[in-house]
């Protein structure tokens, strides 16, 4: 599948602009989840192996993904927050995370400091939430063991740079919540230790289709808490108990949900097919046109301008007395996006259309008519 073809396969209605919330199913996922659930149902043997087998395919498209060809370091998940909780309970000693940060971190790290008492949090609280480098360096201790950070807020659609937090902690553990980047812009996460990311929004898979990267260094220090008994190696652990896994697998409770590992396979051999590279242009281009038509409006944007410190949320924070006024305006227009805490949650997609973007620029116009200076 080329770019064209990819942008094209977008066959939800106009007015879509909440990628960032949920990301409606792509025609080629929702074909293979029909197939798959048919043959599910014929009870043969070979049907049901062909299906399970999706879940060796999902992990080794998510490895390559990741920056690596070892899929034994990749552990297919329900959802993001079960693979941030195997590696954060698994944690010993100072972690720093941003207090602003998604609640699958805050709240699991909160748990688990509270719950086994070997891990001590350090809260980063940047006034404008963006988790830099310079943040990280005015927060390291003596005690300081690992940094979970989002690679893309998902309030205000600030990238993390990487590189320069790796550089910033050294050699100790990064914890990226890849959710609102996967798929989309192109990063080096092999930089990371463990990396998780779900497939229901910039993906187009659906619930169910998450995965946790575990690299060398994650496998070594961080002890496998939560593991359940598929986190062993081999078949089923009967009247024994035998030690998790020395690979990802470790950080697993019950069995993969095959339909939903089908759904992610679909949905990565897709974006691997069109590349990623391309796929972060042309969203960077719709995200421009989004910044263009709040600054034709004066509407504020508070995401980053730079291309490399976005991905595919743009985020306005129009004066507390026009919030309600531009959420209605967009309402009106047909668009969906995300209206929270005064702030409007913009994202666009790959596939996002000029007709969405008219009905975007409309509702800013119409919302900028009734303004009061
Ligand atoms: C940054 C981020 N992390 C985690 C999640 C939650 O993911 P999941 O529902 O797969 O646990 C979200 C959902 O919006 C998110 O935006």
């Amino acid at each position: 599948m080329d770019l064209d073809a990819y942008a094209a396969s977008f066959d939800g209605e106009p007015g879509y602009l909440d990628w960032a919330g949920f990301g409606p199913l792509s025609p080629t996922v929702r074909a293979e989840a029909q197939a798959d659930t048919e043959l599910l149902g014929s009870g043969r043997r070979t049907s049901l192996d062909l299906v399970r087998d999706h879940a060796r395919e999902a992990r080794e498209l998510a490895a390559v993904l990741i920056g690596t060809t070892d899929a034994t370091q990749v552990v297919l998940q329900p959802s993001t927050t079960y693979g941030l909780m195997h590696a954060i309970y698994g944690l010993a000693g100072g972690l720093m995370l941003g207090r602003g940060e998604f609640p699958s971190l805050t709240v699991a790290a909160t748990r688990a400091s509270e719950a086994l008492g070997s891990i001590q949090l350090q809260w980063l609280e940047p006034q404008d939430g963006r988790i830099t480098p310079e943040v990280v360096r005015d927060a390291l201790t003596d005690d300081s063991r690992a940094l979970a950070v989002s690679l893309v807020d998902f309030r205000t659609g600030y990238r993390a740079d990487l590189a320069a937090l790796r550089d910033v902690i050294g050699d100790r553990l990064l914890i990226v919540d890849a959710t609102q980047g996967f798929g989309v812009v192109d990063v080096d996460y092999t930089i990371a230790d463990v990396v998780c990311a779900h497939g229901y929004k910039w993906l187009r898979a659906g619930r169910g289709t998450a995965f946790a990267w575990f690299g060398d260094r994650a496998l070594e220090r961080i002890a496998p808490v939560l593991s359940g008994f598929r986190g062993v190696d081999g078949d089923l652990p009967i009247d024994t108990v035998p030690p998790p896994s020395s690979s990802a697998q470790a950080f697993s409770v019950a069995g993969p949900d095959a339909l939903a590992a089908a759904r992610l396979a679909t949905a990565l051999r897709e974006v691997s097919a069109v590349g990623i590279a391309s796929i972060e242009t042309e969203l960077a281009a719709r995200t421009a046109d989004v910044m263009f038509f709040a600054d034709r409006y004066d509407v504020p944007v508070i995401t980053a301008r730079e291309p490399e410190r976005r991905a595919g949320i743009v985020t306005l924070e129009p004066a507390p007395q026009d919030a309600a006024p531009l959420a209605a305006s967009l309402a009106n227009h047909g668009l969906t996006v995300t209206a929270r805490s005064g702030q409007v949650r913009v994202a666009p997609h790959v596939g996002t259309g000029a007709d969405t973007l008219r009905l975007f620029g409309d509702a800013l116009a119409a919302f900028s008519a009734t303004r009061v200076w």
